[in-house]
């Protein structure tokens, strides 16, 4: 750490001393000790380029590579980095750091993560005190080409830099960054000063063109350069010499289409435009170091926009320049014998509004310096709030035109230097090492090349493409096959998965996405939402559960959004408040001291889930409801946005309201990012702050079903967020329901998406990209003959079908369990199977099982009543071996010997490693090998679900084609939305239905390792209590029957029901336990409980009245709990009825209320209709006395119990709708409302949970 940073405050003042205003300056305690050159003698602030020839330097700053001082500024730097998080500190820091110091340790050097090496960059920019434009810092660009090798590399970069850059004039900063420098070995380097710049040729008659760069273009014809007329012009742009680690330069002409220029006229002097000037849209500096935590980065081009005297001014009238004041005066008949005519300012003035004039005619951005001077202004205040200081140089900094005119003459400043930073740096050419390529006449080996989108060039007149050249050209391409999608644009795809469709449709995306992008597939639980801030695209595909909730593995990615979103609201409030439009109130402390009280996680509920039928537009009552400071808050922020009119997308937390289905796609709100409505001034950081993705752009889809009340409720509010949080949605929010096309919708989002990414980031896509029609081709995932298998090294190990991997003295199992574990990211034991005892009476027409496993030798395995615990079932092995029949072996030779290759335990690997065909195969690791064909199949991979319309494809691609009919049949449901589901709804088919249905089709195992889905754990609620049974764990299990019987006559059952069905006492079950704190108890009963669980719902409760009996025995108090359970008839399936019994003696239970729906002669009453008939104590519970209420089963029950409280709240209570919904919101935001909700029941009556 900075020594600095520990030391006692000590404030500069720096007064302005024309509104008298003093701004303390604390900042420059934290100076590097390598800053300005300046002593207590001399100040050496005029000096441009204060290095060895200025003699104020004896050796250029930083040079050294020893490893202290990298240790020293990498720690610093890292520490910026998370306190930039906000996470200063954290484990995260810390476990940073270490992994850097011993990267430095062992190597003597450090790699920076893309999103430090972000944050790095822009950082050096807010430092650089000689830059006035650097308000907008935080929206730097940064392209990373750490990874380049070749000048041809660079030179594409540099290309892509400056097409990204000039974006049509509306001007985008940008900075590429190119490989760090290495200890004892040279740099790579760009020669050129900016990337586009003019030439200046000494001639006998004076300079032509822009003298500032007359050595430069010597140094450029001298390696057989010509210019692009063969003439010498005035406005020539020079070519880029680019050099790699001391290889010789080679020369690229800028390809054309890429630089853009204005040519200078005047709004009234016509003889301006006569003049013919001209000049470049984008000062892209390219000569200058970037120092980023001891790192340096010697070759790097980088690029904000002009600000108008630099070109006015300075390019163009300096007298070492064009100089064009003496011929505009003459023009203007001006008197120029005396200066005291001011013939010179006068002819400047014209100049300067001559040059603004132009670049707002050919709409590039330019900032005109008294605009600029208000901003930086500005930014000087902001940063002193914000960060304590702003170095600045004032001699940089102020103008060079009209100079006491603009604020920043009359302010004070302190220049010092903070790090990260840009540095100054030798020119190359005057590298001692570079000497030997710069000796004329002694063949000098650079190479001309005309842009390699042109192809190389031999020149007549300049020197010819070497041999050599020509091959490292070639070779260079291969390479830049390989690595140019790195420096492509970043797009970051997000999944939210719970039974793996989404990460499914997630892999596709990437796939697609890949060819033109640099894209990272990421789960959610594996991304920290702080740093959405440095994604350029980011793409959600995301899943709802429960009841809008997200699914199990965006939980975190979901509270750290919510974070997010309050501290950007404290921030807007904030700022309003700094710049005086709030006059202050006792409420606001408390927003951003302290964040609102309710228990992490539970927050997140209140606002995907039951918030959204209360507040369709409007969030200032849902966020009162919440905490009584926010939607002050948002009164306050909301006069200085605009939001769209459509008050469905704003910042609403509801889900959206669904138009009619299109293809299953639903159309959602526009833009909603909040655009901020002409601040009085333009306040960059602020706008950050509040919104801190800003320089993100985004698109979210989906998945859900509308069978559920909160349709893609999660998703919704991640689309919500992020456009609060200031990301540009570059479409509508779309979503895709299970029960009408999710694929079709998915596809044709997909296909928008990738159109929408190409075009707004200039990428050129390849013909066979593109479908005739223009649409994106939707490749199928998998082509044949692209993998093999590789037998495990020290022998062929057999895995044949009779053994039973689930046994308890199985030499696999560990391996299954290691395999289940690393596939799902949990702690998967094999549990022992005590017993499944049936509940239901013979007759009773269904099946509930309580199944009792023994945990005692499961490791780290516990649980509390409420919690979950996720079962892995496995295949039927009948099932397949009846597939593998059906199946064509395709991955290469095992061994000759080899008995049947699917029992052979191998490593699946891609057939052609680095090829591009299997750089779209990211998913061919995702089995935990070495497993056997047969191995994945049984407990790794889902076959039992239908095979979803893509795979359906691409079993049409391995059909022969002489099966017509069969090829139409399956290219008809494969790609039309309305046969598939009517394939489904009649046939309900598996796999092996499939694979019998089609029977000419002989199925590559390839394709069945790659692209089935994984079979996903099914959740169960934990049905008893530790208390009671310390060394087991329950499960009460429904057996779902689905559809009509199966082709051999018997009922079809869901997979995880089939599983239970046959599962014997001494089996191993591999689970796993997940904490479900949102269903725990509370840990001191003192106000009622209401349990609602009818069906299967009353898993949970179990474990609550066996862990409260066990508990009532020692305590006095009896308990106020009740519980509404529903069944068909007493006599069924009324199973736990002798337990509830014994709860009640006991005390853990104070009541029972049971409804029946098909008790012989009386009418259906469901738990409800119980609610309803006890109103009166429902609402004493609930209200009067403050109790909890749970709630658990299918989703429809849950929102069917759910509207019952609502009216018993309204009628009890005589409130309204809206103020009964709120009081529901206020017991989840109490940590008093609790729903369980298990999805939709196949089996009848589920929607009454029975
Ligand atoms: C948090 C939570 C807790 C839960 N707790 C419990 C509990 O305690 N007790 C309990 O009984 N349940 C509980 N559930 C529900 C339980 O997880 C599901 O009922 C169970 O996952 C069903 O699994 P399955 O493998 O038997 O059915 P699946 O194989 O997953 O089938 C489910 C449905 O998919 C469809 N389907 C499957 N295959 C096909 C096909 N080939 N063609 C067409 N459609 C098909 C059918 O509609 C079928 O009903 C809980 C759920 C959650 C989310
Ligand atoms: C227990 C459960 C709860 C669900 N809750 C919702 C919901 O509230 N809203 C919704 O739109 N879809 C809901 N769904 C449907 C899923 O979002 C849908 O099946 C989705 O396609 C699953 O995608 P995934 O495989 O990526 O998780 C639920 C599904 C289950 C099983």
């Amino acid at each position: 750490m900075n020594p600095a940073r520990e030391s006692a405050s000590h404030a500069i003042h720096l007064k302005n001393h024309l509104d008298g205003t003093v701004l303390s300056d604390t900042l420059h305690q934290q100076a590097s000790s390598s800053g300005t050159e300046c002593s207590i003698s001399y100040c050496s602030g005029s000096v441009v380029r204060p290095d060895k020839a200025s003699g104020l330097r004896s050796t250029p700053p930083s040079t050294s590579h020893d490893e202290e001082t990298l240790l020293r500024e990498a720690e610093d730097f890292i520490a910026q980095y998370y306190t930039s998080l906000k996470r200063k500190d954290s484990f995260a820091h810390f476990t940073r750091w270490e992994e850097v110091r011993n990267q430095i340790v062992s190597s003597g050097t450090y790699q920076l993560k893309e999103t430090e090496l972000a944050f790095g960059a822009k950082t050096a920019w807010r430092n650089a005190a000689r830059c006035i434009g650097r308000m907008f810092w935080n929206q730097l660009q940064v392209f990373d080409g750490r990874f380049v090798r070749t000048s041809q590399e660079i030179f594409q970069m540099l290309c892509d830099h400056l097409r990204f850059a000039t974006n049509n004039g509306n001007i985008r900063s940008t900075i590429t960054l190119f490989p760090p420098s290495v200890p004892n070995t040279p740099d790579f380097r760009i020669w050129n000063s900016q990337l586009i710049s003019y030439a200046g040729y000494g001639t006998q008659n004076g300079i032509i063109g822009d003298p500032q760069n007359k050595s430069f273009t010597q140094i450029c014809l001298d390696f057989g350069w010509i210019s692009p007329s063969n003439q010498h012009g005035k406005f020539d742009i020079l070519p880029w010499v680019i050099q790699v680690a001391g290889q010789e330069p080679v020369l690229f002409d800028v390809p054309k289409d890429i630089i853009m220029e204005v040519n200078i006229t005047h709004p009234e002097l016509s003889f301006l435009s006569d003049m013919h000037l001209k000049w470049y849209a984008v000062p892209c500096i390219s000569n200058m170091k970037l120092q980023i935590g001891g790192l340096k980065f010697p070759a790097c081009a980088f690029n904000g926009w002009y600000m108008d005297t630099e070109i006015a001014c300075r390019d163009l009238c300096d007298e070492n320049r064009y100089n064009v004041l003496p011929t505009i005066a003459a023009k203007l008949g001006l008197d120029c014998s005396r200066s005291s005519t001011m013939w010179k300012e006068k002819a400047q003035t014209e100049m300067i509004v001559a040059v603004i004039h132009s670049y707002q005619k050919a709409g590039v951005v330019m900032i005109d310096h008294h605009k600029a001077c208000e901003l930086f202004e500005d930014h000087l205040r902001n940063e002193t709030k914000i960060r304590g200081g702003c170095p600045a140089d004032w001699v940089w900094i102020v103008p060079p035109s009209a100079t006491n005119l603009t604020v920043l003459f009359h302010q004070e400043m302190l220049n010092y230097k903070l790090l990260p930073s840009f540095e100054y740096q030798e020119n190359a050419w005057d590298l001692e090492n570079n000497a030997l390529f710069l000796g004329k006449g002694t063949g000098f080996p650079a190479i001309v090349v005309h842009g390699v989108l042109d192809g190389p060039s031999t020149r007549e007149n300049g020197k010819k493409l070497t041999f050599k050249g020509l091959v490292r050209i070639i070779i260079a391409g291969l390479y830049i096959m390989r690595k140019c999608i790195k420096r492509r644009t970043r797009v970051l795809i997000l999944y939210g998965s719970q039974s793996g469709r989404s990460r499914r449709f997630a892999s596709k995306l990437a796939q697609l996405f890949r060819q033109v992008f640099n894209v990272r597939l990421v789960g959610m639980d594996e991304y920290d939402a702080n740093e959405l801030r440095f994604e350029t695209i980011v793409l959600v595909v995301s899943s709802t559960f429960g009841n809008g909730d997200p699914p199990a593995m965006g939980e975190e990615f979901s509270q750290q959004l919510f974070d997010l979103k309050m501290a950007s609201l404290a921030a807007g409030a904030k700022a309003l408040r700094r710049s005086n439009s709030f006059t202050g109130s006792s409420l606001f402390p408390s927003l951003w001291e302290k964040e609102p009280t309710s228990e992490k996680g539970l927050r997140m509920r209140v606002f995907y889930s039951n918030i959204s039928d209360a507040l369709p537009g409007d969030l200032s009552p849902f966020l009162q409801t919440i905490h009584p400071a926010l939607s002050t808050v948002f009164d306050i922020i909301r006069p200085s946005m605009v939001y769209t009119s459509d008050t469905s997308s704003g910042s609403s937390f509801s889900t959206p309201e669904r138009s009619p289905q299109v293809n299953g796609a639903t159309e959602w709100s526009p833009n909603s990012r909040p655009v901020r409505s002409a601040p009085a001034k333009l306040n960059p950081n602020y706008i950050n702050e509040e919104f801190p993705m800003i320089n993100t752009c985004f698109s979210v889809f989906g998945l859900g079903s509308s069978a559920y009340p909160k349709f893609c409720g999660f998703a919704a509010f991640v689309n919500n967020i992020f456009g609060d949080l200031g990301a540009e949605r570059l479409m509508s929010f779309k979503t895709g329901d299970e029960l009408s096309d999710q694929e079709k919708a998915f596809q044709q989002w997909q296909q928008e998406i990738f159109e929408i990414c190409t075009r707004r980031f200039d990428v050129q896509i390849r013909k066979a990209l593109q479908l005739p029609h223009g649409h994106v081709q939707m490749s199928t995932l998998w082509s044949p003959s692209k993998f093999r298998g590789t037998p495990v090294k020290r022998k062929l190990v057999e895995l044949p079908d009779s053994i039973n991997v689930l046994s308890p003295g199985s030499r696999n199992l560990s391996q299954l369990l290691g395999g289940l574990s690393s596939l799902h990211h949990k702690n998967v034991q094999g549990a022992l199977c005590l017993e499944v005892r049936q509940l239901l009476q013979p007759d009773a027409g269904r099946q509930i099982l309580l199944i009792r496993l023994d945990i005692s030798r499961c490791e780290n395995f516990s649980y509390e009543p409420g919690d979950h615990v996720l079962v892995f079932p496995s295949n039927s092995k009948d099932i397949v071996s009846q597939i593998l029949d059906r199946c064509i072996w395709d991955l290469g030779e095992l061994s000759p010997s080899a008995a049947n290759p699917f029992d052979i335990m191998m490593q699946l690997e891609p057939a052609i490693e680095g090829s591009p065909a299997s750089t779209e195969w990211m998913d061919h690791n995702r089995l935990p090998g070495p497993l056997s064909v047969r191995f994945a199949l049984t407990y790794f991979l889902d076959i039992a679900q239908a095979p979803s319309q893509s795979f359906l494809l691409e079993l049409a691609q391995v059909l022969d084609p002489k099966h017509i009919h069969d090829r139409e049949k399956l290219l008809l449901i494969a790609t039309d939305s309305t046969a598939y589901a009517g394939w489904i709804a009649e046939s309900y088919p598996t796999l092996l239905d499939t694979l019998q249905q089609f029977s000419n089709i002989k199925c590559p195992v390839s394709l069945l390792l790659t692209q089935l889905p994984l079979l996903e754990a099914r959740y169960y609620s934990v049905s008893s209590s530790r208390k009671a049974f310390p060394r087991e764990l329950h499960i009460t299990a429904d057996v779902i029957v689905f559809g009509r019987n199966d082709a051999s006559g018997f009922p079809r059952l869901g997979l995880c029901s089939k599983f239970w069905t046959a599962l014997k006492p001494g089996d191993i079950v591999p689970c796993a336990t997940r904490v479900a704190n949102h269903f725990r108890l509370p840990t001191v009963i003192t106000t009622p409980i209401m349990l609602i669980g009818p069906g299967t719902g009353i898993a949970p409760f179990r474990s609550f009245w066996q862990e409260l009996g066990a508990e009532s025995v020692t305590s006095k108090a009896p308990l106020d709990i009740v519980l509404y359970f529903g069944c068909r008839r007493p006599d069924v399936d009324d199973f736990y009825a002798g337990e509830l019994e014994n709860a009640v003696v006991c005390g853990g239970l104070r009541k029972v209320y049971k409804a029946y729906s098909r008790e012989a002669g009386k009418g259906r009453v469901y738990v409800q209709d119980l609610l309803r008939q006890n109103a009166q104590d429902v609402y004493r519970q609930c209200v009067t006395m403050g109790g909890h209420i749970y709630i658990c089963g299918d989703v429809r029950m849950v929102t069917g119990v759910q509207n019952a409280l609502l009216k018993i709240f309204q009628q009890e209570g005589g409130i309204s709708e809206a103020e009964a919904k709120e009081y529901l919101v206020k017991m989840t935001e109490e940590n008093r409302f609790h729903e369980d909700v298990f999805g939709l029941n196949s089996n009848e009556d589920s929607s009454n949970g029975i």
